[in-house]
């Protein structure tokens, strides 16, 4: 059997570097080998108002430019049916009951989320919508029967959230046919790539630190923020030994940078192992490794905003895209809500003789 694929994004900001490298790239390649049976990506827009709930503006906005990074990055919608969350109402129902087989003290165990109410200041007022996101995706994921979901490593405990939740509707209900799959994670496979730090050497990459290079960032911000990256602030002068761990320029490299890129801006140097030994060494300026690394991200980045570019002159086309879309993803998960209400028993309607 084929698999079924989900993923998603929160329409909060445009996407970044960490998107890119930690699941995008992803979705592209997985896309482009083929060999699936259905391929969603969300825009989760429910998900955002968990904690935007009076800035519903941003949330919309974001939407068409959170569609038009996919397209720009190389998600095809011919091939990918991109859908808007809200407009799959399904979605909710799902959610309502599985609400019922989750704790409270477990879903506040989820580490994500323990994360997220620190860095939101949602110690002493935290909205119920929010504690509850993890079963709404679960919802999202398990309305469509994936078999995979491609994510960066922040979001594993929604996976297994989801998965405890297809254990407990079986242990609940007993379906006599099978109503959800168990999905399981696909990770990117360079370390790296998983979680990459900001700009300011701080552990991710987020558009609430600050400290994200965007896939829309022009080639003069991309190079303002290049050189302003935290290296090793040990590293003063030219002559002085330097470090490569911890010093974003070399973690950049270590995500971006193939060997053909020296042959093309770096021909000096064989590759990056010889690079770092360089600089290790002491005699190679920051200014050198960071016109590199400008170098390489601008090749990336380049068609990217050429794509984004003609995107920006179809905008009703991709609406309408998103709407189709997100009817036809709306026809699919309806198909296997009514399968869950039946294992449950609340197809009420069977009660006709
Ligand atoms: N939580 C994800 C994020 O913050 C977005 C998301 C919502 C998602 N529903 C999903 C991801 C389902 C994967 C599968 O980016």
């Amino acid at each position: 059997m084929k698999d079924i694929i989900l993923t998603g994004d929160r329409p909060t900001g445009n996407l970044h570097l960490g998107h890119y490298v930690g699941s995008v790239l992803n979705r592209v390649n997985i896309q482009n080998q083929g060999s699936y049976d259905k391929f969603y990506i969300m825009i989760a827009d429910t998900q955002a108002l968990t904690d935007n709930a009076d800035r519903v503006d941003k949330v919309k906005n974001n939407i068409i430019q959170v569609a038009i990074d996919y397209i720009s990055a190389g998600i095809d919608p011919n091939k990918v049916n991109i859908f808007i969350q809200s407009m799959v109402s399904e979605l909710h129902e799902f959610t309502t009951y599985f609400l019922n087989l989750v704790t409270l003290s477990r879903v506040q165990r989820n580490p994500t989320i323990k994360e997220e109410i620190k860095t939101r200041g949602f110690e002493k007022s935290l909205p119920m919508g929010f504690l509850a996101y993890p079963i709404s995706q679960a919802a999202d994921i398990l309305a469509f029967g994936t078999t995979i979901v491609p994510v960066g490593d922040d979001q594993l405990p929604m996976i297994e959230q989801a998965r405890e939740i297809v254990s407990s509707f079986n242990y609940t209900y007993s379906p006599t046919e099978e109503v959800f799959q168990m999905p399981k994670p696909f990770l990117a496979t360079d370390k790296v790539c998983r979680r990459l730090p900001g700009l300011d050497g701080k552990l991710k990459m987020s558009k609430s630190y600050g400290n994200a290079i965007y896939l829309c960032d022009s080639p003069d911000v991309v190079r303002q923020k290049v050189m302003s990256a935290y290296t090793d602030p040990n590293h003063i002068r030219v002559s002085d030994p330097g470090q490569v761990e911890g010093n974003i320029v070399f973690t950049y490299l270590d995500a971006f940078c193939k060997d053909e890129h020296f042959a093309r801006y770096l021909p000096e140097y064989e590759n990056l192992d010889s690079l770092k030994s360089h600089y290790k060494k002491g005699g190679l300026g920051d200014v050198k490794i960071k016109k590199f690394l400008i170098e390489i991200l601008e090749e990336l980045l380049a068609p990217i905003r050429a794509r984004r570019a003609s995107c920006l002159e179809n905008i009703d086309g991709i609406y309408n895209m998103l709407f189709e879309n997100s009817y036809k993803a709306s026809l699919q998960a309806k198909e296997r809500l009514e399968r869950m209400k039946d294992a449950m028993g609340i197809n009420y309607k069977k009660l006709l003789k």
